[in-house]
């Protein structure tokens, strides 16, 4: 194996965690897509970390936030999402796994039915989640109940530690220092694959939503050296202040690490803010024709909140020339199918 890359995975070792996945997860060529759009597109497939049958990007940083909580003596775990969040989720999933209490404050950005719940929401509750769900007030703002959400699991876990049970704040989507070092891994992971076949990476497409697996995957670039540029396409509106938050979380992540590199939000960090419209959670045309293009070449799935709106930035930057013929692409696949079971407000015209 590459020094390097020997010497990267080392950092990793005395870092809390807990063993929740199955890692190295499967990287290979898709040869239809592949030929269809004249790059050579490899994807690296997180929807296959496990524990459970869905998988997805936060197993990844559920081993080292886990690790976390279980190392300062906690009982209960509090976190946030959307009701139909799929970092919620696997959060519940990986406590049930680590005899943790989990508790979810879910903003009902799409309102659930009571009478008919789906999805990630219907295993929350199958899986006996204490469950807050926080509407969104008239006059609020998505962002203003979430803000709320933050505010009221943060005091719950507060009252929950005052009382003798130590409760861990794992942040919405698990975007913290703690939980990013799982993505640092993840593209060291990717680096030994590549490795292994011989191969460089021109592109890594990804979708990114609070901005944790982005921060761990330009950690890990820079602790491999890759060339590779990363594309995160985002599915939600983001400004200039989460680049800095990515940023700032990346190098958080390599000082925890003992690492003195950088990463640079100008040079390194590339987000393309054009394929969530009209929103999160809301479909869009694009999205629909990459599920189905991958669902009809490769007979995989991916979904139309996260993973649907990446493949379609990728699609698209490939047919506009932003990525040229002939590259080396990995498509991150970082789950989330359990949202094409979700409502029919978010999933849009598939088929
Ligand atoms: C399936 C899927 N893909 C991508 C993301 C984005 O990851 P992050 O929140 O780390 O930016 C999420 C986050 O919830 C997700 O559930």
């Amino acid at each position: 194996m590459n020094e390097t890359i020997q010497k990267a995975k080392a950092l990793f070792a005395p870092v809390p965690r807990v063993q929740l996945g199955f890692f190295p997860t499967p990287f290979y060529k898709l040869e239809r897509m592949s030929k269809e759009l004249g790059v050579n597109l490899y994807i690296k497939r997180d929807d296959f970390t496990g524990m459970n049958l869905f998988g997805g990007n936060k197993i990844r940083k559920l081993e080292f936030l886990l690790g976390d909580a279980m190392a300062k003596g906690c009982k209960a775990v509090v976190t946030y999402g959307a009701t139909q969040s799929n970092h919620a989720m696997e959060t519940v999933s990986a406590c049930r796994r680590c005899g943790l209490d989990p508790i979810l404050y879910l903003t009902a950005v799409v309102q659930p039915d009571e009478k008919d719940v789906r999805a990630n929401l219907l295993l929350d509750k199958v899986m006996g989640a204490e469950i807050h769900i926080v509407d969104i007030e008239p006059g609020e703002t998505e962002d203003d109940a979430e803000a709320r959400s933050f505010v009221m699991g943060a005091e719950h876990a507060a009252r929950l530690t005052a009382s003798g049970t130590p409760c861990y704040d794992v942040p919405m989507g698990g975007a913290s220092h703690v939980g990013s070092i799982g993505f640092a891994n993840g593209f060291v992971e990717l680096a030994e694959q590549l490795d292994e076949l011989g191969l460089n990476a021109d592109y890594v497409y990804h979708a990114t939503g609070t901005g944790g697996t982005m921060a761990g995957l330009h950690a890990g670039r820079k602790l491999v050296g890759s060339n590779a540029v990363i594309r995160s396409i985002t599915v939600s509106p983001k400004n200039d202040a989460y680049l800095t938050k990515v940023q700032n979380l990346a190098n958080q992540v390599l000082a925890d690490l003992g690492s003195d590199l950088h990463v640079d939000r100008d040079a390194d960090l590339h987000m393309d803010m054009n394929y969530y419209a009209p929103g999160y959670e809301q479909p869009n045309e694009k999205a629909s024709e990459a599920i189905k293009m991958l669902a009809r070449l490769e007979g995989l799935f991916v979904d139309p909140v996260y993973t649907g709106k990446a493949l379609a930035g990728l699609i698209d930057h490939i047919r506009t020339g932003k990525v040229e013929q002939g590259s080396n692409v990995v498509f991150w696949h970082t789950g989330g199918a359990t949202a094409l079971f979700a409502e029919q407000q978010m999933l849009g015209d598939i088929f």
